[in-house]
């Protein structure tokens, strides 16, 4: 059975950090099912002009505001897919099993495949797609750890890893290959690339910091 890091109830939004500190930094067990994402979530329901209800709702994704209509019961994977047209996140099991789906969620690994939309509104969604420099376009060290170190064959898994390693990152820069291993332990690599991708990690931690230090 598989452990599951949730958020304690009422924390705030700045609190995350710490938190994704915690999960990675501890060497904790992780696992991100993120139907346990206990964070308080609100519901915004919008008034048409007419004063009919709608189910019309607003998400943070990259920085950008996104109105979603009929958002529904839709998973957040669904909307940034079929109608935000991000294709960076993957649909693999669609059960929170194999990782290929994950965001970011105010900093902290989500699997989108399991959250509903609506449970992640008024939070800060990071994708694939959001990581690079929007001005420079320049690669996020990740991105670029895992392009110099070759991290991927059929690269259906890549979106997970990159997007764990971003946050394992942020929370520890100069991670052992245990930490990274422990990190990256509830993400599947068919392909069994598992060398190329902890190679890369550590790739991206060197390129961390030689941006931070100049
Ligand atoms: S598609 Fe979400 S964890 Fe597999
Ligand atoms: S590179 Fe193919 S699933 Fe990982």
């Amino acid at each position: 059975m598989l452990s599951v890091p949730t958020l304690p109830k009422n924390t705030a939004k700045t609190d995350t950090a710490s938190i994704v500190r915690k999960i990675f930094g501890g060497r904790r067990q992780i696992h991100l099912h993120t139907n346990d994402f206990s964070a308080e979530f609100s519901t915004r329901v919008k008034k048409s002009p007419e004063g009919t209800m709608t189910n019309t709702i607003e998400l943070t994704v990259n920085e950008s505001a996104r109105l979603i209509s009929d958002a529904g019961d839709r998973t957040l994977l669904d909307v940034l897919r079929d109608e935000l047209r991000l294709k960076g996140p993957k649909y693999g099991c669609g059960k929170a099993q194999c990782g290929a789906c994950t965001v970011l969620v105010d900093g902290l690994p989500a699997r989108a495949c399991v959250l509903r939309a609506t449970r992640v509104i008024g939070r800060n969604i990071t994708t694939l797609e959001g990581l690079a420099d929007p001005s420079s376009g320049e690669l996020s060290p990740v991105q670029q750890g895992f392009l110099e170190r070759e991290g991927a064959q059929c690269g259906y898994c890549l979106n997970g890893m990159v997007m764990i390693a971003t946050a394992l990152l942020s929370a520890n820069a100069s991670p052992t290959r245990d930490d990274i291993r422990n990190a990256l332990r509830h993400n599947l690599c068919r392909c069994g690339s598992h060398l190329e991708i902890i190679a890369s990690v550590e790739r991206a931690a060197e390129l961390m910091r030689e941006r931070q230090h100049g």
